[in-house]
């Protein structure tokens, strides 16, 4: 990437990745492991601490400047007492939960910018949090890992912008390693990378279609694996969460549920034991076995928790047809963005060239492609304010 030259007027520069989720849709608030992994798509975070109570952020992507006070972040407003714009509510909600742990915050003005598309399923929101907390963390000496770390970011979008999302996402952008996915535990928080074979890479493509009511879909998808736990524990009490009960359990009781709840839990605990096997595939390099899951983690989501578009359904119909890709599916929460292809790396190509051609010949819409490299987590670096971060 190459740095707007005026990253060079700062000292630290945080650099946060975006995420991909592979396999383990909807799962993560609900107990299951998930296989995301960092992407080399990233935010970048140039910043100089401050002596003040004033943090002061430029958005470089979208021409704006923000100033507020540290003490005034509980009430969202800036400096001149306006409501802090939309973009500004998730560094802000990043210091609001540090202090809310009792870590100190400092003042600083910062520039960002980003290359992960925004709204598209690609965690634009979750690297912007980590790329700020890891920063904070380094100008106020926090003594805390990168998993203590995505939790407080998780803590700001729970409580701060009111998204109940999971950890995968912070996570994913705060632990990420080179050319491995990540399976990770959202009930034990345990974690391994598994390296990815170096004949596949990962292929996402963005559907264009920005995600409308994705917020309140959202929720509304966990109050309902809520209410499906609370009837299945009537049955299976002492579960803590819809991922502890199995295939067998649940169709022993399944029709006891109400539709809706039904269909939802059917996927997540079917989509937790997807991920299960997925690992073992991936372990031994079976990599049809591994597609296989991927599209059956695909085909629930549009059936199952109704979270698919036509766009993206039409993708990935043609995407598990093109010679080379071994499965296809959305990733991320759903309702538009992106599908992930696990694509023999020989095939890449053609399979960009034949997904667009394909798309466009049918809808007349473009759709664009990343083709990507699983790659490490945040990372701050320092430099004297003589040197330069632009090539
Ligand atoms: C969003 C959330 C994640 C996860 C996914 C769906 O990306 O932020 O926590 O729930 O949706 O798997």
């Amino acid at each position: 990437m190459n740095l707007p030259v005026a990253f060079d007027q700062f000292e630290y520069l945080s650099i946060a990745p975006g995420r991909v989720n592979m396999l383990g849709e909807h799962i993560d608030y609900n107990g299951g492991s998930v296989l995301p992994a960092a992407i080399d798509r990233y935010v970048y975070l140039g910043a100089n601490k401050s002596n003040d109570q004033i943090i002061k952020i430029t958005a470089l992507d979208l021409d704006q400047t923000i100033s507020f006070r540290i003490d005034q972040i509980e009430k969202k407003i800036d400096i001149q007492g306006n409501p802090l714009p939309e973009w500004s509510l998730y560094p802000a909600g990043v210091f609001w939960a540090a202090a809310k742990q009792n870590l100190r915050i400092s003042g600083f003005e910062g520039i960002i910018t980003s290359t992960i598309p925004m709204g598209t399923g690609l965690s634009s929101s979750a690297a912007v949090e980590v790329a700020f907390a890891a920063l904070m963390r380094e100008f106020c000496s926090w003594d805390i890992d990168n998993l203590e770390l995505a939790k407080i970011c998780q803590m700001a979008e729970n409580q701060y912008i009111g998204v109940n999302c999971g950890l995968m996402d912070q996570f994913a952008s705060a632990n990420g390693v080179q050319n491995s996915l990540l399976f990770f535990n959202t009930t034990t928080l345990d974690w391994f990378p598994v390296e990815l074979p170096d004949n596949v890479t990962i292929v996402i493509t963005n559907s264009k279609i920005s995600r409308a009511l994705s917020t309140s879909a959202y929720n509304e998808r966990r109050r309902s694996c809520e209410k499906a736990l609370i009837d299945l524990q009537k049955t299976y009490p002492g579960r803590s969460n819809l991922c502890q009960i199995s295939i067998s359990e649940f169709e022993e009781i399944e029709n006891e549920l109400e539709e809706t709840l039904h269909k939802r839990a059917k996927h997540v605990v079917n989509e937790c034991n997807r991920v299960n096997q997925a690992i073992n595939f991936l372990k031994d390099n079976m990599l049809v076995e591994f597609g296989e899951l991927m599209k059956a983690s695909h085909n629930s989501l549009r059936d199952l928790y109704e979270v698919s578009t036509p766009e993206l359904d039409f993708m990935v119909s043609i995407a598990n047809n093109i010679d080379g890709c071994y499965g296809s599916r959305l990733t991320g929460a759903g309702f538009g963005g992106c599908i992930v292809s696990l694509v023999k790396t020989e095939s890449v190509n053609k399979y960009v060239k034949e997904l667009e051609s394909t798309y466009l010949k049918k809808t007349g819409k473009e759709i664009e492609t990343y083709v990507c490299k699983a790659s490490e987590g945040v990372t701050v670096q320092w430099h004297e304010l003589t040197a330069s971060y632009v090539d």
